[in-house]
């Protein structure tokens, strides 16, 4: 897998260390409260896994599936839940953990579709954000990187579902993708 990566964007360490200070954070901001942590599958899981370990007030976690309709890149935005929550939303504060933001389009329909369903807050928790690519606003609470416009691969993100298995976060070979 490391031969088809081009450079290495950031490290383990790296990674570590920012998800520490995102848990720190999220710990003050919920204090008082007991959020529902939500991994958007497949591409956050492991970003979830670290983070939900960095977080030390009560908390509840949950798992959504999510496909876009159409096809590839060019998607109405229109987005279909494949997997929804074990449990109500109603009255309950939201943190959305995303992989990589975007286009903005999947995160900004689930948020709409999140809070018509009476969730209390929804705060939107992304490891990666590629702001250039940005179509549709997306209000972001928690941010670890921003990245270049870059295929991006690691860490939970994929390239034809694999990849996400390698511990730190890399750019890949265009000839990967370009056979
Ligand atoms: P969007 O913000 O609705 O355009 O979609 C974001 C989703 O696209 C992410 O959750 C990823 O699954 C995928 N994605 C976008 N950029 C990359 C990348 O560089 N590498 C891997 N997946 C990506
Ligand atoms: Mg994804």
């Amino acid at each position: 897998m490391n031969r088809d990566i081009e450079r290495v964007l950031l490290s383990e360490q790296e990674i570590a260390e920012k998800v520490k200070a995102l848990g720190a954070q999220i710990s003050k901001d919920y204090a008082d409260k007991t959020p529902i942590i939500v991994c958007v599958l497949k591409g956050s899981f492991i970003f979830m896994a670290d983070l939900v370990r960095a977080i030390d007030v009560p908390c509840t976690v949950d798992f959504m599936s999510v496909s876009s309709y159409g096809a590839g890149t060019t998607s109405s935005g229109e987005v279909k839940i494949v997997k929804d929550f074990d449990q109500s939303v109603e009255g309950r504060h939201l943190i959305i953990v995303e992989d990589i933001l975007d286009s903005g389009r999947t995160l900004s329909y689930l948020m709409k579709t999140l809070k018509a369903r009476g969730a209390a807050s929804i705060a939107l928790c992304t490891f990666l954000d590629k702001p250039e690519r940005r179509v549709v606003p997306v209000e972001v609470t928690y941010s670890g990187f921003t990245v270049p416009d870059a295929f991006i691969v690691g860490y939970g993100l994929d390239y034809d579902q694999k990849y996400r298995n390698l511990p730190y976060v890399g750019v890949l070979k265009p000839s990967v993708y370009e056979k």
